[in-house]
């Protein structure tokens, strides 16, 4: 029988059994890698050599996205010789869902044996100097959703690791290796500070100068709770955002999530090209 938690629905820790019992029985075996994919990008999941694909709704209490542009599939792979879990699809708070809902994903594929995980996402530019098109490695996050997924159940029904002891959300070592993949591939990649915000609204020109006088370089509506989720499991985390659009204010167009999923599509092919470098110069021994 499914336990319910505080809140009702199946708790956590048996809703990731469920995963990946289907994630096993499909053909997918442990896995090197883990990768989340955002608007626009869910595409990256498709270029796996021998891919095994479990869509969302094929496992019991598991959440669906909902989102256009939002993919709902796992997909285990190869690419560049390495063994890759991909969350083909995200959720957000949004969407309705608790925060400890959003990261069931970086959950399965930590149990699915992930020794790192790169998480990828569309945000606004806070800078006029990064343009839509511009690539951001994630040297650090503003958690502003004001929920955490570590409130609540835990993976193990056990006793919460509630505080997690880390300065860094984002690995330094991680961030090093984005970097040189960047030169290597003579891609142009900026470094900045993540700030997530619950959305669904995009911010106002205010709150954007709110945001950039407290330091953010970009803002988006998710990634914090994925990037807290995989510290508190001790699972190194790289992130990487794509600039699509000029926060609010920064210009007078209007922004919708058609011009978000418009620009990713257009520049997905330059982080493919950062994100296979990546993996494949991606040290897994420690
Ligand atoms: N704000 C919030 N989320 C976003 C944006 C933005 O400007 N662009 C893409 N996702």
């Amino acid at each position: 029988m499914t336990q319910a938690s505080a809140r009702g629905g199946p708790v956590t820790h048996d809703v990731v059994a469920a995963a990946l019992d289907r994630l096993e029985r499909a053909g997918a075996g442990p896995i090197d890698v883990a990768m989340v994919l955002g608007s626009g990008l869910s595409v990256l999941a498709d270029h796996l050599e021998d891919p095994v694909r479990v869509p969302y709704r094929e496992i019991d209490g598991f959440p669906q996205s909902t989102v256009p542009g939002h993919a709902g599939n796992f997909v285990v792979g190869t690419l560049e010789g390495r063994t890759v879990g991909m969350a083909q699809g995200r959720f957000h708070l949004y969407e309705g869902y608790e925060a400890r809902e959003v990261v069931l994903p970086i959950r399965v594929l930590h149990a699915l044996g992930a020794r790192a995980l790169l998480v990828t996402n569309a945000a606004g530019s806070l800078d006029r100097r990064r343009p839509p098109g511009t690539l951001m490695a994630i040297r650090d996050q503003m958690n502003l959703q004001f929920a955490n997924p570590l409130a609540g159940s835990h993976p193990t029904g056990r006793t919460a690791r509630m505080m997690v002891e880390r300065t860094e959300t984002y690995d330094p070592g991680l961030l090093a290796l984005l970097h040189a993949t960047a030169l290597e591939q003579t891609i142009r990649l900026r470094e900045g500070v993540y700030a997530g915000l619950p959305g669904p609204t995009y911010e106002t020109p205010a709150e954007i100068r709110f945001l950039k006088r407290a330091g953010a370089d970009a803002v988006g509506m998710s990634t914090v709770g994925e990037a807290i989720a995989a510290a508190s499991l001790g699972m190194p985390v790289a992130g990487v955002s794509l600039l699509t659009n000029y926060a609010a204010g920064l210009t007078r167009r209007h922004l919708t999530h058609d011009e978000v999923t418009r620009v990713a599509e257009r520049t997905r092919h330059r982080l493919e090209r950062l994100v296979r470098g990546f993996v494949r110069r991606l040290d897994l021994r420690s």
